[in-house]
């Protein structure tokens, strides 16, 4: 079963609280989701693996040690984008791959239009990043298309989840860690999160 970290923090959760306030304007929101994004690296990147390397100091000589294996960030069209500069910030070494997925307003199915990822992208730590974990389809099939690319080490990091969303992704890939910011109560008729924060891409956008 895949390990669900929901990031108690207090600064997470201020920050939590501009982008749900529905008052909260174009310009803030997208800063305060970038600068979230930059805050829950810290602990999707707690347990990743480093490797000695020896260097000198301008006193000495010394075994410091270094990330093991690269990062490659993939955020969901659209809405991952909103995430991505926060992280890229913590890890200015890592690749980005794009996958474009949007939910069909009737079904909730979820519609890949576009994927264009790094040649790296086998070797490297995955972060798969989308603010929105609702009826968790979109999340499973951005995954699903990584895994046939033959990836290996997935985590999924996102803004707000709710129940719904994490079983559909506990079930379908277990191996896949998940890490929110906040874990709501759950969906309404039309797929959207309670009480979420919204359409999460018309609001990172300005689109509505
Ligand atoms: C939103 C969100 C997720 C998806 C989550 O995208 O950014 O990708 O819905 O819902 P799910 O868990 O039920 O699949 P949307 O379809 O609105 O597309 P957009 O990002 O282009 O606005
Ligand atoms: N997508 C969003 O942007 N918000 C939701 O609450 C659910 C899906």
């Amino acid at each position: 079963m895949s390990k669900v970290t929901v990031l108690n923090h207090p600064l997470i959760d201020h920050k939590m609280s501009q982008v749900r306030d529905k008052h909260t304007n174009t310009k803030a929101f997208r800063e305060t989701v970038s600068e979230i994004g930059a805050l829950i690296t810290y602990e999707i990147t707690r347990d990743f693996k480093t490797t000695p390397k020896t260097i000198e100091t301008p006193m000495a000589v010394m075994t410091a040690y270094e990330l093991e294996k690269p990062v490659v960030i993939v955020p969901i069209l659209r809405a991952g984008l909103g995430m991505v500069d926060g992280i890229h910030n913590i890890i200015p070494t890592a690749k980005i791959g794009h996958i474009g997925i949007y939910r069909d307003e009737e079904t909730l199915e979820p519609k890949s239009y576009y994927q264009k990822f790094p040649k790296t992208i086998t070797d490297s730590v995955v972060l798969v990043v989308d603010p929105m974990l609702a009826t968790g389809g979109s999340a499973s099939y951005a995954i699903d298309v990584l895994k046939k690319h033959g990836v290996l080490d997935i985590r999924y990091v996102g803004l707000v989840g709710c129940p719904e969303g994490i079983q559909r992704l506990q079930n379908d890939h277990p191996d896949v860690s998940i890490y929110l910011a906040a874990l709501d109560e759950k969906l309404d008729k039309n797929g959207y999160i309670v009480p979420g924060l919204g359409d999460c891409g018309d609001r990172l956008f300005g689109t509505k």
